[in-house]
């Protein structure tokens, strides 16, 4: 049983995310979560999926600036990937761009999870360039307007 939440950075499974962050996203590339990746952190929405015990096995977060929304940071623990915890939580983000009235999601996709993204409505907008020395390409959704 999964369980979906939005969090602050001064929830106590903040720590959680952050963990699941760099053991997911940032060791196997030998790198740590950097104040780059930290900045602002405490103005975005965080998303988390946690399971039984309560451990952080699934996160994103949204940012939003200039009338935009940016997923990032999606990571789902190994032992969870392929169960919907990533495509229930994009959904969640989703519903976070629409609270706010913006039409429209972009995200920097690893070239490894951009089919992920394409099963959830996304299409590239770029060329693919370096990001955290893997590469990477642009991508947005236009989200329907609520019913
Ligand atoms: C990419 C990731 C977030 C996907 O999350 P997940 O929980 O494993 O994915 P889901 O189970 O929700 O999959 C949803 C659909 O996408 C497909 N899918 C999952 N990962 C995929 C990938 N890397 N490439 C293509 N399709 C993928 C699933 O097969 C499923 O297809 P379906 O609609 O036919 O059932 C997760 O594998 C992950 O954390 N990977 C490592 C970190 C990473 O790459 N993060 C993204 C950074 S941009």
């Amino acid at each position: 049983m999964i369980r979906y939440r939005r969090i602050s950075v001064h929830d106590p499974e903040y720590a959680g995310e952050k963990e699941l962050r760099h053991r997911v996203l940032r060791r196997p590339l030998e790198l740590a979560l950097s104040e780059e990746d930290l900045r602002g952190e405490a103005s975005q929405v965080h998303i988390v999926a946690q399971d039984h015990a309560g451990k952080v096995v699934g996160c994103l977060l949204v940012l939003f600036s200039d009338e935009r929304a940016k997923v990032r940071q999606l990571a789902v623990d190994a032992a969870y990937q392929g169960r919907s915890v990533g495509r229930t939580l994009m959904q969640l983000a989703e519903e976070a761009v629409r609270e706010r009235h913006i039409g429209t999601v972009m995200l920097h996709a690893r070239v490894t999870a951009r089919g992920f993204f394409e099963r959830a409505g996304y299409a590239a907008v770029s060329d693919v360039f370096t990001e955290v020395t893997i590469p990477h390409v642009a991508m947005e959704k236009r989200l329907e307007p609520c019913a």
